[in-house]
């Protein structure tokens, strides 16, 4: 079953005039896929909800709380990985593609967890790791038992070391996590061997796809999750798979972080080595996605691709979603732009351009598992614009409520905006991100492999709060969690904001509402004048949109009000607000 049966996803539903007041334009009236309008739910399963009481999340803690989510009003969840794996990289370390580990449950826990979204109308995304398993993959195993130049080696990158005696390793890439991205064998005798290449954790070795040997086995993968009715795939490290001939030395032009952006110093500057490094957007990769298209398009039911590709700019990020190719790509430049009137515009300016010159929507998003939650990053100061992962040491630590208020103000011009949106699990309570976790319940390999320089993203994944009153406020029937959850997570817990008006998860489930019942996925942005740099004014069909980035406040122009980010005193709207009206 992949068509969602409790609710529809056409466009052509959606515009009714009785909906919207006026007649659809011609725009509204072309039927839409799905993924082009839809909001999407990242689940990440390790903190989202436990059924069985042991403070790691699972599939049928997921399970039971599908309802809420169908109550938010989301179009579609995102699973970060529940494969088997040893948790090098919180899931993201591979050992079986095609199994459930038993912390998340088991493949019938899957097949569950999908046919009660489906029955809500919520479609199911999950996660694919193809530029590196773990290193307990049996295929890494075999590559290790096998002999130097075997066919089971040729699955991944070893290579023999420079130096006399091969003691350097074969170039000088580092790892996005730290450290070098090379590590060294050591033969069934003792004696030192090939070196292999992780781009991430030593346990994260990286396959060679220059090898038919292991595309054949990822089509393998994409059929087996199509088969049991997968709606399609959020593709890990799409930009990465590909690396340049002959692996030349490369320096980046920052320090190694994770390309989640958690070490983003400024605006750009992963980007920039995205764009220049022998392993990053490598052109080879597209043959691999118009390979994989193809798979998709025999399924019925519009199965889709989205990339995780953190390349610069826009129009390059574009090339991942032309028409034979992926349908969506994450816009990190998005992510990563400064709460401030000019920069929005131009990066909603330049995102629209580029998409639509390729026939693709332009998604949006402004927090996931990688980076800093944006209910704090929007509050960081000048000189640590996206936090490398933050932490008690950290300068500049955010003003909480600054940080809230933006984000919410944040939140409802991005689901104001045409296209598709990503919502991370928790942004809808306003979760900030959480600061001053102790030093020993870190997991984050970036903790490990910077010997603690980099706090690394723990903060954004501590597990939800559900019930203010519960032990592990509702996360789970025990105490117990796998990151340890703070004080403040009562006052935020979901049944502490249900029905209560003002708070951030109403706000979300009326942005929600409303982005549906005027069809903002479909329609486009109209900018409007009369207000100064700081103010972002557009009309998307019949809504108009008024966020005010600045710290002056304004008069807000006449019409409805539909919807207003914080409590209004009349029609004065403050800085860091966002008020939609009707056109
Ligand atoms: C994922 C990270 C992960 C890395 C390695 C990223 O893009 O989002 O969470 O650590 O890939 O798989």
């Amino acid at each position: 079953m992949n068509t969602p049966s409790a609710r529809e996803h056409t466009a052509v539903r959606e515009v009714e005039p009785s909906m919207t007041g006026e007649a659809p334009t011609e725009h509204d009236r072309t039927p839409a896929e799905w993924w082009r309008t839809a909001v999407i739910y990242q689940i990440y399963p390790r903190s989202f909800a436990d059924a069985n009481g042991d403070g790691m999340g699972d599939l049928a803690g997921i399970t039971g709380r599908l309802p809420a989510l169908h109550d938010l009003g989301i179009d579609a969840i995102w699973l970060s990985p529940f494969y088997t794996s040893p948790q090098h990289d919180a899931g993201y370390d591979v050992a079986d593609y095609c199994d459930v580990d038993p912390i998340f449950g088991t493949l019938a826990d899957f097949d569950t967890l999908q046919h009660t979204a489906h029955e809500l109308g919520i479609r199911v995304i999950v996660d694919l790791v193809p530029n590196h398993s773990s290193s307990a993959h049996p295929w890494f195993q075999a590559a290790l038992a096998a002999p130097e130049g075997s066919a089971e080696r040729a699955h991944y990158i070893f290579r023999e070391g420079k130096g006399q005696h091969g003691e350097f390793p074969p170039n000088n890439w580092e790892s996005v996590f730290g450290g070098n991205a090379w590590t060294r064998l050591t033969n069934p005798d003792g004696t030192p061997g090939q070196w292999y290449l992780h781009l991430f954790d030593t346990t994260q070795p990286d396959f060679d796809w220059d090898n038919p040997w292991v595309r054949a086995q990822f089509r393998g993968v994409l059929r087996f999750w199509l088969d049991r009715g997968a709606d399609g795939f959020r593709v890990d490290v799409a930009h990465g798979m590909i690396k340049a001939a002959g692996l030349p030395d490369y320096t980046p032009p920052v320090e190694g972080g994770s390309m989640g952006g958690a070490t983003v110093t400024e605006p750009g500057i992963i980007a920039e080595w995205a764009e220049t490094a022998p392993y990053w957007a490598q052109g080879g990769v597209h043959e691999i996605y118009r390979d994989w298209r193809l798979v998709l398009d025999e399924y019925p039911g519009e199965r889709i691709l989205a990339a995780e590709a953190w390349v610069d700019p826009l129009s390059h990020v574009a090339e991942w979603v032309r028409p034979d190719e992926m349908h969506q790509a994450f816009n990190f430049a998005y992510l990563e732009t400064p709460w401030g009137g000019p920069t929005l515009r131009r990066v909603i300016d330049d995102s629209l351009t580029a998409f639509s010159a390729v026939g693709a929507p332009s998604t949006w998003v402004l927090s996931n598992h990688d980076v800093v939650r944006h209910a704090s990053r929007l509050a960081l100061t000048a000189e640590n614009l996206q936090g490398h992962g933050i932490g008690p040491k950290t300068a500049g630590l955010p003003d909480t409520v600054v940080g809230l208020q933006r984000a919410r103000a944040a939140t409802a011009l991005m689901l104001a905006l045409p296209g598709s949106s990503y919502l991370y699990q928790g942004e809808e309570l306003g979760l900030p991100e959480v600061i001053d976790l102790p030093d020993a319940s870190r997991e984050d390999p970036t903790w490990f492999r910077t010997n603690g320089e980099r706090y690394g993203r723990d903060g954004c994944r501590v597990p939800l709060p559900w019930e203010s009153a519960a032990p592990s406020y509702g996360f789970g029937p025990t105490s117990a969690s796998w990151l340890p959850q703070p004080a403040e997570w009562g006052t935020l817990a979901r049944d502490a904001q249900e029905g209560v008006p003002g708070s951030t998860l109403e706000l979300y489930k009326l942005a929600l509402r409303l982005r549906r019942e005027h069809a903002l996925g479909l329609g486009a942005v109209d900018w409007l004048a009369g207000f100064g740099d700081p103010i972002v004014h557009f009309r998307n069909g019949g809504v108009v949109v008024v966020a005010n980035t600045g710290t002056e406040p304004i008069e807000l122009p006449a019409g409805e009000l539909l919807l207003t980010s914080e409590p209004l005193a009349g029609r004065t709207l403050p800085g860091d607000t966002t008020a939609w009206l009707r056109a």
